[in-house]
């Protein structure tokens, strides 16, 4: 079902999506660091973004999100240009939880969550009891509660990314973008918070992320989009994306492609130059 929208959408025959990059061109200053790039993000669906360090990923993330404006080209949100749309309606609409996102000094757990709500205040909506659930559900969700009241930059890395995801959860949107939410975390707690966008996921929320962990990547989407300096070089499902000669030619990496024991998803083994069988390493490792 979700393979054959995928393939709608790659055809054309599906014109809507929640968010999409049209043509887009973009860079820092002078430097074009993507360049006439297409995307259209699926409803409903995990999409993971994965490539090579630098290629671009963080950069589209900031121009799906309106952080970074676009030299040529458009983005969608909803059916509306983005540019068009107030600030506070951008975050109404999506969350975006960035690479490595820096707290303001001393400021505790809790507060922190807490600005998850602003995108909900005004003056005549004030802070409210509905706000302080959704804080206390988003601190429960990622399993912080217990650290609300300790500033965030006296957390461990892996701790204060489970706080900025609670954060990401408590604006309520039901369009999340994430990069590398899994950074800092174990493996344990790395699934863990897949585990929690998978329930998100299952909710109703479109959620697109970041992942260098391509097992990861493959277990918990539906929709890939490989990059390789600026471009999409591959998109759709795992299922049809992942092949051992995709992967030499995103990231240089040799690896034999298996079928993953525990789910229906392909596993990626990666060869070092190191401790491998001869006949592992031959062209057709797929
Ligand atoms: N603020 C910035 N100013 C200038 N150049 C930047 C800026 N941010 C990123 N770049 C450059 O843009 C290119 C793409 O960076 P980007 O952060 O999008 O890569 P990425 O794919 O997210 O990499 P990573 O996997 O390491 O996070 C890189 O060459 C990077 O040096
Ligand atoms: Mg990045």
């Amino acid at each position: 079902m979700v393979a054959q929208y995928i393939t709608e959408i790659e055809s054309g025959v599906v014109a809507d999506s929640r968010l999409a990059a049209n043509g887009v061109t973009v860079g820092y200053g002078s430097r074009t660091v993507i360049d006439d790039l297409d995307v259209a993000i699926p409803p409903g669906v995990i999409t993971t973004i994965i490539g090579p360090n630098g290629c671009g990923k963080s950069t589209l993330l900031r121009t799906l999100t309106r952080l970074l404006r676009p030299t040529k080209g458009t983005v969608v949100l909803d059916g509306e240009d983005i540019v068009k749309l107030k600030t506070k309606d951008v975050a109404k609409k999506l969350g975006l939880l960035p690479q490595a996102p820096v707290a303001p000094e001393g400021l505790t757990v809790s507060d922190l969550v807490a600005r998850g709500r602003h995108p909900h205040q005004s003056w005549l909506r004030q802070w409210s009891a509905d706000d302080a659930d959704v804080v206390e559900r988003a601190l429960a969700m990622t399993g912080v509660a217990d650290l609300a009241d300790r500033p965030v930059d006296s957390l461990s890395g892996g701790q204060r990314q489970r706080v900025w995801i609670s954060m990401t959860l408590a604006q309520g949107t039901d369009l999340l973008l994430l990069d590398e939410p899994t950074t800092y975390l174990d493996l344990a707690h790395a699934v863990d918070v897949l585990d929690l966008v998978d329930d998100l996921h299952e909710s109703g929320c479109t959620v697109v992320m970041v992942l260098h962990d391509l097992n990861l990547a493959t277990r918990y989407s539906d929709n890939l989009v490989v990059m390789t300096e600026g471009s999409v070089l591959a998109q759709g499902h795992p299922r049809d994306v992942i092949t051992a000669e995709l992967l030499y030619e995103a990231f240089g990496l040799r690896a034999k492609v298996i079928d993953d024991p525990v789910g229906d998803r392909p596993l990626i083994v990666p060869i070092g130059r190191t401790h491998v069988q001869v006949d592992a390493i031959q062209p057709s490792a797929n």
